[in-house]
């Protein structure tokens, strides 16, 4: 399959792999999973760091969010499982539909916010626990742990989910801690996956992995898009936006600037700032 090429700042005229070709063919779900409508937010009360963002993602999905430092891209991210309701004096207006109800506006329960979108965070935070108890603690936690031979398939599948079980399933027993860098993040993967989320949140989440550990987890993004669910991955990655990725969409300065489908907005971007960012000329 011919390759096609990206300009991207940290890595000029790289390849990207045929994957993403594939990704790009692949027809993604038309099935709405959750959409911002005019959502912006104020920290301090009135301090507007995000303004009027209206965006659709999709089942099956991956989707990228990109751009300079501090223009929004995390503000934005945890909009979407109201994360940013924890910080105080923080203020979320327009409004988020997730099957049909504005969670934003409407009472619901952040709780079940929170379970059916997970979240995974830059720096892989597993508990002091031992690999299956980072797993079937969440599970129990939550209230979806079946009994406990059960919960060893619950454990396992939530492994397999996050393509950690064949480095793991003879080391059940050990210290979450003692793994890598790159492990730990796909066992907070699968901590997550264990709730069944219909949406996954990752911000960064390769920013502290070497090459080798970011492409396991861009490979584990893929395959849980490929099960149905949609995946919202910030990133300062060029490349890995275009490897892994269906659509993009560039924040800029508070403002989502264009989005599209990932290798139109990477080979004919329209709006003179992104053409600037993905050609190096800011970071
Ligand atoms: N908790 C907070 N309190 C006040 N201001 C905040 C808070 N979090 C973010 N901001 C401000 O909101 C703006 C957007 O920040 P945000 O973290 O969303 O950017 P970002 O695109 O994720 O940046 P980076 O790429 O560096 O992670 C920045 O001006 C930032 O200073
Ligand atoms: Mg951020």
């Amino acid at each position: 399959m011919e390759q096609t090429k990206v300009n991207a700042p940290d890595a000029p005229s790289a390849p990207v792999s045929s994957h993403t070709q594939v990704a790009a063919a692949r027809a993604v779900s038309k099935e709405v999973a959750i959409r911002s409508n005019g959502t912006g937010v104020f920290y301090n009360t009135d301090q507007q760091a995000l303004h009027d963002v209206s965006l659709t993602f999709h089942k099956g999905e991956v989707a990228a969010l990109i751009g300079p430092s501090g223009c929004g891209k995390s503000t934005f991210l945890r909009c979407l499982n109201l994360m940013n309701l924890e910080i105080p004096h923080c203020r979320i207006v327009g409004s988020i539909d997730y099957h049909g109800v504005d969670i934003v506006n409407e009472k619901i329960n952040l709780f079940d916010v929170r379970t059916s979108i997970g979240m995974v965070f830059q720096q892989p935070n597993p508990f002091r626990k031992s690999i299956y108890d980072n797993v079937a603690l969440a599970l129990t936690r939550h209230g979806m742990a079946a009994n406990s031979t059960n919960l060893d398939d619950q454990v396992e599948e939530a492994l397999r989910a996050a393509v950690l079980w064949d480095e793991v399933k003879d080391d059940l027993k050990k210290s979450a801690w003692a793994l890598s860098g790159g492990q730990q993040q796909r066992l907070c993967i699968a901590r997550t996956l264990a709730l069944h989320p219909d949406v996954l949140l990752m911000d960064e989440p390769c920013s502290a992995l070497d090459p080798i550990a970011t492409r396991a987890i861009e490979d584990t993004a893929r395959r849980i898009a490929d099960t149905g669910i949609c995946v919202i991955i910030v990133t300062h990655n060029m490349q890995q936006a275009a490897r892994v990725s269906d659509t993009t969409s560039f924040f800029y300065l508070g403002e989502m600037v264009e989005t599209g489908p990932t290798e139109r907005i990477f080979t004919a971007p329209e709006d003179e700032r992104l053409q600037a960012y993905i050609s190096g000329q800011f970071g």
